[in-house]
């Protein structure tokens, strides 16, 4: 194994000592969480697909970032024909990113340097590789085998139309023909990834088996995907709107892509509060979070009340643009919501299943067009976006709740925005013709050494996906102690966050001058962010740090976020 990042270890005394100041204070309501992308961070065995062991390898590097907690995306045993969320079996690891042993190893080892474990759970469809939807296959119409999931006879007067007419959210039809059989299958997403009906008591048993597996390895939570589509109208109607997730906001007709008969049913509040009695038996505040995009807020955080989950993306956020009053009434908008029913808010800028924000930032309109971006549509301003996305950081790191970070954004990595076709793996490009470009410019694996083949990704050239040049500009070797990198201002970031305590303080806003400022108090810190390209005049405070070097006194210059140390 190549170690490629200088050894650093935290003192066992101070891992003992976060852990203990974390003991009871429900750690999640104002943790920094790093989303490890297994496939795309560290490859130990040269395969050109991350894997287990190099996370276990990097772990020190995230310590000495200074997150409280790492998610993992899936690396469970998976056909991979979504990247690992079609899942073959919830209870081993793929032999792709090692073994049961090296994920045990690495829970501990992130343990020991004080950091949680978050690990991804799929309850809405499996992999129809999985053995159950094996067996269903295998099995006739009305089988107990088939009642696991939502087999349907066809419509028309052959049966050979689909059941309904929804839309799978990687598009064509959420509905495939079992192979050689009359009937037809629901998949919300790819052929490949076959809807779970959650209505049935085995399904529930099964599920609470698989939590039980993972908690009774250490992990401290879940990231519960699809959180909003396990349950579906009884007798699916038929719904003319587009099945949609990122798309999960209004469209231009104003219907929202969100509120179909598969999105958002009660009936899904009962299983988070089955889980949530589960989680509250083990000890250390295991915790939740939910991945659903739907709207408005107010539905949103019905999935963090008191007895279910922790925690819910904030994907209005994500979806902001770079607005200052947008950006305001979004920050609003969440506090409200989540104070309503209790719980943190969560701030999250980029995810795998978005155009990171760098380069959305540099976009003529910053922050648009979550969902893709390739060679032949308007290119990012790379300075730009990056300049922004700094300053966003000392935005987003401000306010008080929870707050992801994407990996390699510590880096202020662009996506890959000229990736060609011939590369790419999302299903939701191939199911659309290519008319959504999908998700795996976002995926790229990351660069930790400038001079290294595949930039030290692993220790020889393979990478899943190309890594376009501009990466080695990234790498961690490259900004690693460098007076002014985006590491080093994410570090800083983060050291300032524990110690102002801003993840649990108040935010406080202020009356600004200019309609591209935002300037609020989070207890003894001051955040100013100038949105606009002309610069602000700084208010009161000393500097604690700034997104860009500040040219001249009492002048914050645009595109550009200062912290103020209050007196
Ligand atoms: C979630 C995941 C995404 C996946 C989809 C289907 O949205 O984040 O990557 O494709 O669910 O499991």
């Amino acid at each position: 194994m190549n170690m490629r990042t200088k050894e650093f270890t935290l003192p066992e005394a101070e891992a003992q000592a976060r852990a203990a100041a974390q003991a009871g204070t429900e750690w999640w309501r104002s943790a920094v969480i790093y989303q490890i992308y297994p496939r795309s961070f560290a490859d130990s065995d040269g395969d050109g697909i991350g894997d287990l062991p190099g996370i276990t390898s990097r772990l020190p590097y995230l310590a000495r970032l200074g997150i409280d907690a790492i998610w993992l995306s899936p690396f469970y045993r998976s056909p991979q024909a979504d990247a690992g969320y079609d899942v073959a079996d919830y209870r081993a690891v793929d032999p792709l990113f090692g073994t049961l042993g090296d994920f045990e190893h690495m829970r501990h080892q992130a343990h020991a340097l004080g950091m949680k474990v978050i690990v991804d759970l799929v309850p809405n469809h499996t992999s129809d590789e999985h053995a159950w939807f094996q067996a269903a296959l295998q099995s006739p119409p009305g089988s107990a085998e088939r009642a696991r999931y939502l087999f349907r006879d066809g419509s028309g007067p052959h049966g050979d139309l689909p059941p309904n007419n929804w839309k799978s959210v990687f598009g064509g039809e959420a509905w495939s023909r079992a192979p050689g059989d009359s009937q037809w299958y629901l998949h919300l997403f790819d052929r490949k990834q076959p809807d779970l009906k959650w209505d049935h008591p085995e399904v529930r048993a099964e599920f609470e088996d698989v939590l039980r597996f993972w908690l009774d390895r250490g992990v401290d939570g879940f990231r519960v995907d699809v959180a909003h589509g396990l349950i579906k109208a009884p007798g699916l109607p038929d719904w003319s709107g587009q099945a949609a997730m990122v798309e999960g906001t209004s469209d231009d007709s104003g219907s929202s892509g969100n509120a179909g008969p598969m999105w958002d049913q009660e009936g899904v509040h009962e299983i988070y509060r089955g889980w949530r009695r589960l989680l509250d038996t083990y000890p250390g505040e295991r915790m939740m979070v939910a991945e659903a995009w739907i709207a408005p807020q107010a539905r949103l955080v019905r999935y963090i009340r008191g007895d279910e989950m922790q925690q819910a993306f904030n994907f209005d956020y994500l979806l902001a643009h770079w607005d200052a009053a947008e950006i305001r009434a979004v920050v609003d908008s969440s506090l409200a919501a989540s104070a309503s029913v209790g719980a943190p808010t969560t701030w999250v800028m980029s995810n795998h299943d978005s155009v990171r924000h760098t380069s959305r930032y540099g976009l003529r309109e910053p922050g648009s067009r979550p969902k893709g971006i390739d060679a032949a549509g308007e290119q990012p301003d790379e300075a730009l976006g990056l300049r922004r996305a700094r300053a966003a950081a000392l935005l987003t790191l401000a306010l008080p709740g929870s707050a992801y970070i994407y990996q390699g954004e510590e880096l202020g990595l662009p996506e890959h925005t000229t990736l060609e076709a011939r590369y790419r793996q999302d299903p939701a490009f191939f199911r659309t013709q290519g008319a959504e470009i999908g998700r795996d410019g976002c995926r790229v694996p990351l660069p930790w050494q400038a001079e290294a083949p595949s930039f030290g990704f692993g220790p020889g050239e393979k990478s899943w996906l190309p890594q376009p040049d501009n990466f080695a500009r990234y790498a961690v070797d490259q900004q690693d102690d460098v007076s002014g990198s985006t590491l080093e201002l994410y570090r800083e970031l983060l050291r300032l966050r524990r110690d102002y305590a801003l993840g649990s303080g108040q935010l406080q806003w202020h009356a600004v001058h200019s309609p591209d400022a935002l300037i609020f108090d989070n207890g003894r810190l001051r955040a100013v962010i100038n949105l606009g390209m002309q610069p602000i005049a700084l208010p009161q405070g000393a500097l604690l740090i700034s997104s860009e070097p500040l040219e001249a006194p009492g002048e914050l210059p645009g595109n550009t976020a200062a912290w103020l140390k209050l007196e």
